[in-house]
C-alpha cells in the first residue's frame, strides 16, 4: 500500500502535484464509467480497493457526502461500515469522546470519513494519527472534498481558460463549502490548475465571509470584491455562480433572502457561458424552475463528487493504482 497523502482535514493538505493526479484519475474514471454496471471499465475498478474497509461516521445530517463516499468505496471494491446520526447512534450518547471513537474505528477500518458539528474535530481525529481521516465537514470550518469536486467541475467547464471569475452568494460566514473552495482557489493562483483569478462575495454584512479568508485570497493575488446584493452588475461578471443556502442550524438568519436568490430574470443576466453551481441541499436560493437552464450544473457537480472521491480514496489507500488510471 502506497499513499500520496494521509489525512485531508483542509484543502491545504493536498499538494498541487497530488491534486493534479487526483483530477486526472477522476477524469479517467468519469470517461470510462458508463451506464452498464458490468462493463469492463467498472469491473476493473472493483479490484482496486478490494479488501479495504472504509468507515463513515457522521454526527451531522448528510445525503450526498455520506452516500457519495460509500458509493465511491463500494465501486472500488472496498467494504463500508459506519453510522449516520452518530451523536445518537454511536456511543457518543453514552459519553464516549470523539478521540475514543476514532481509536476504536481505527481497529476496524482502514480509513475514516468523519462529519462532526465542531470546527476542529477533524484536526483532532487526524492528530491521533491512528488511521487516515477525511474531513467530511467540521461545523462551520471546512469541507475539503466538496471543494475538490467543486473545483473539478470548474476545471471541466473552464477548459484551458484560466482567467475566470467566481461569485459566491448566500451565507458565506457559516458555509464551510465556500471556506474550502476559496482557500483552494487562493492556493492554486499562479499554478497550472489556476482557473479563477477574481472572486465576488455576495452576502448580507452579518453573513460575510470570515475576514481571514478574504485576506488569504487577496494575499494570493486573487481580486476580491464584496457586494450586498445579487445585482445585474455582479451577475454579468460571473463566470461561475456558486449559490449557497442559509446555515440555519448554525444560527444564521437572513433578513432578505430574495436579495441572494437566483430567479429566471436574474439568470438571464449571466453570461451565456456561465456555470450555475450549488453544493446542495438547496432552499429558495435556487428554484427548481432553473434546473433546465444550460448553465445549471448543480446535479452534474454532485455526480462529479463520485469520481473525485474515488480518485481520492485511491490516492490515500493505494496510490500505485493511479498509474493504471493514467494519473
Ligand atoms: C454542504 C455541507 O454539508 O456543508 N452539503 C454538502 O455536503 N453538499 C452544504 C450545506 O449543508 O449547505
Amino acid at each position: 500500500m502506497t499513499s500520496l497523502l494521509r489525512h485531508i482535514v483542509s484543502v491545504s493538505d493536498v499538494s498541487i502535484p497530488v491534486l493534479g493526479r487526483i483530477f486526472s484519475a477522476a477524469e479517467s474514471i468519469k470517461r470510462n464509467f458508463g451506464q452498464d454496471p458490468f462493463s469492463d471499465g467498472r469491473i476493473r475498478l472493483q479490484a482496486i480497493l478490494q479488501g479495504a474497509v472504509v468507515a463513515t461516521i457522521f454526527y451531522e445530517p448528510s445525503t450526498r457526502t455520506r452516500l457519495c463516499f460509500e458509493s465511491a468505496a463500494l465501486r472500488l471494491g472496498a467494504s463500508v461500515i459506519g453510522t449516520e446520526n452518530a451523536g445518537e447512534f454511536s456511543s457518543a450518547i453514552k459519553g464516549e469522546t470523539l478521540a475514543d471513537t476514532v481509536r476504536i474505528v481505527a481497529g476496524y477500518a482502514d480509513l475514516l470519513v468523519l462529519r462532526h458539528p465542531a470546527r476542529g474535530s477533524a484536526t483532532e481525529a487526524a492528530g491521533l494519527n491512528v488511521i487516515p481521516v477525511i474531513n467530511a465537514g467540521d461545523g462551520d470550518g471546512e469541507h475539503p472534498t466538496q471543494a475538490l469536486l467543486d473545483y473539478f467541475t470548474i476545471m471541466e467547464r473552464a477548459g484551458e481558460q484560466s482567467q475566470g471569475s467566481l461569485t459566491c452568494v448566500g451565507d458565506l460566514r457559516y458555509g464551510r463549502t465556500v471556506h474550502s473552495l476559496l482557500r483552494l482557489v487562493a492556493g492554486l493562483r499562479g499554478t497550472s490548475l489556476e482557473r479563477i483569478t477574481s472572486i465576488n462575495l455576495v452576502a448580507p454584512p452579518d453573513l460575510h465571509l470570515p475576514e481571514a479568508l478574504v485576506t488569504t485570497a487577496e494575499q494570493a493575488g486573487v481580486k476580491v470584491q464584496v457586494h450586498h446584493a445579487l445585482t445585474e452588475g455582479v451577475l454579468q461578471k460571473s463566470d461561475f455562480l456558486y449559490l449557497t443556502r442559509v446555515q440555519k442550524e448554525r444560527g444564521a438568519v437572513m433578513v432578505d433572502p430574495t436579495a441572494f436568490a437566483l430567479t429566471l430574470a436574474r439568470a438571464k443576466q449571466l453570461p451565456s457561458s456561465a456555470t450555475i453551481m450549488h453544493p446542495l441541499p438547496r432552499n429558495a436560493e435556487l428554484p427548481t424552475e432553473l434546473d433546465s437552464l444550460p448553465q445549471a450544473q448543480h446535479f452534474a457537480q454532485a455526480q462529479n463528487g463520485l469520481f473525485v472521491r474515488m480518485a481520492l480514496l485511491i490516492a490515500i489507500l493505494r496510490a500505485e493504482a493511479l498509474e493504471g488510471l493514467g494519473a
